[in-house]
């Protein structure tokens, strides 16, 4: 009787032990930071909500893992963005890094992730050279390069001959333009002059001058998402638009967040980037309501799709794995993955970590529902970054 009653209880201490220690190892943390306040706020609610879909949709259980995300706001600070990363990985314990606004964010990371050796999901930030400063970054937003050489092909068949190019002086900025000049240059054009613009605070208006006084057939401009309306608004004050001088620019001016905001002006500019609202497939129409519902009536921008498509990234490793939680067996699960996404179908470079996409060329329209959106009406398909595709 005493003896089987030890045993009782000794199996009973063993399952509570085992209880515990199944539900620490049952988690699989996400560690997400991205600004959420300053003025990129825009960038982090658009990826918050893409992760909350497709958490939404796809529930919370992953291999036999409860899949937890703790997301912290970096303010769109590098330093802040830097000590939140070593604090989710070394006290929070997290298995893999994701969000990444804008890019000094991602670069100040990276080397917290090669020495952890966990993976780094860049859901957002779109200079060339962030994935090759780890190898734990898998980037499913886009590269600044992958989305400009179609615009730039786009002008030179179209009659634009003279350029200038205006960009925010910083990496994906500098990635732009000169992927715009070499693109353009090689295809007949001529960019008469290079203008680039402070990221914080920017006032566009002596820039715009400058350009007047050019007289090109087109201005070529990326700034960032966010800042989109502020520069369009510039460009009609100063009378370019009236002066006859096209606009053409990557989606990140024109972003669906924004557009509505720009009003009339818009109308006809035609823009190259990796997703539109008005995608025309199945996916992207369940995709853009299902969105709006947990963003509070917000569309979705290419920055939302890049949230939700991490994501999928993350849950198809951890699935492919079996559970394994090891970063760099996570990191080798999403090298050569290929999924449909809400932009079309995408994969992630084995060779790069890079995510291969379609690139569109669009313009702005008024649909049926009375609001302005980017609709495709060509298509680069699989476009990898050619930045890194031509150093091989
Ligand atoms: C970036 O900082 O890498 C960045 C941010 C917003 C964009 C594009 C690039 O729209």
């Amino acid at each position: 009787m005493r003896k089987s009653l030890v045993r009782a209880l000794g199996a009973l201490a063993a399952t509570m032990l085992l209880s515990t220690t199944a539900h620490a190892e049952d988690t699989f943390k996400i560690g997400l930071i991205v600004p959420l306040t300053g003025p990129f706020a825009s960038i982090g609610r658009q990826v918050e909500n893409g992760v909350k879909l497709f958490m939404q949709q796809h529930g919370d259980t992953v291999a036999g893992h409860k899949v937890q995300v703790i997301i912290q706001d970096d303010t769109g600070t590098p330093d802040v963005s830097k000590r939140i990363a070593q604090e989710m990985l070394v006290k929070d314990k997290v298995d893999a890094l994701a969000g990444f606004g804008l890019t000094p964010l991602a670069l100040a990371s990276a080397p917290l992730a090669t020495q952890a050796k966990k993976p780094m999901v860049v859901m957002a930030a779109a200079t060339a050279i962030i994935t090759e400063q780890s190898p734990y970054i898998v980037r499913t937003s886009f590269t600044l390069p992958q989305v400009t050489l179609g615009i730039a092909q786009w002008a030179a068949k179209n009659g634009v001959k003279k350029a200038v190019t205006l960009v925010s002086d910083y990496g994906p900025g500098h990635d732009a333009a000169k992927t715009f000049k070499e693109v353009f240059s090689a295809n007949g054009g001529e960019v008469v002059e290079e203008l680039a613009v402070p990221l914080a605070n920017p006032d566009f208006a002596p820039f715009m001058q400058r350009v007047l006084a050019n007289k090109p057939d087109a201005l070529f401009a990326f700034v960032p998402t966010g800042l989109g309306s502020a520069f369009m608004k510039q460009y009609v004050d100063r009378g370019l638009a009236q002066a006859g001088i096209k606009l053409i620019a990557t989606g990140d001016v024109l972003d669906d967040e924004n557009l509505n905001q720009t009003g009339d002006v818009a109308l006809g500019l035609i823009t190259s980037h990796h997703y539109s609202a008005a995608h025309d497939s199945a996916m992207n129409k369940d995709f853009v309501p299902a969105f709006k519902k947990v963003s509070g009536g917000i569309r979705p921008t290419f920055m939302g799709v890049g949230g939700y498509d991490g994501m999928h990234a993350l849950y198809a490793a951890l699935e492919k794995t079996g559970g394994d939680k090891d970063g760099t067996k996570l990191v080798e699960a999403m090298k050569g993955m290929s999924w449909e996404s809400p932009r079309g179908m995408i994969s992630i470079d084995p060779d790069t970590r890079d995510v291969i996409q379609d690139v569109y060329i669009r313009e702005v329209k008024r649909l049926a529902d009375g609001e302005l959106y980017n609709v495709e009406f060509d298509r680069i398909p699989e476009v990898k970054d050619p930045v890194k595709a031509a150093k091989k």
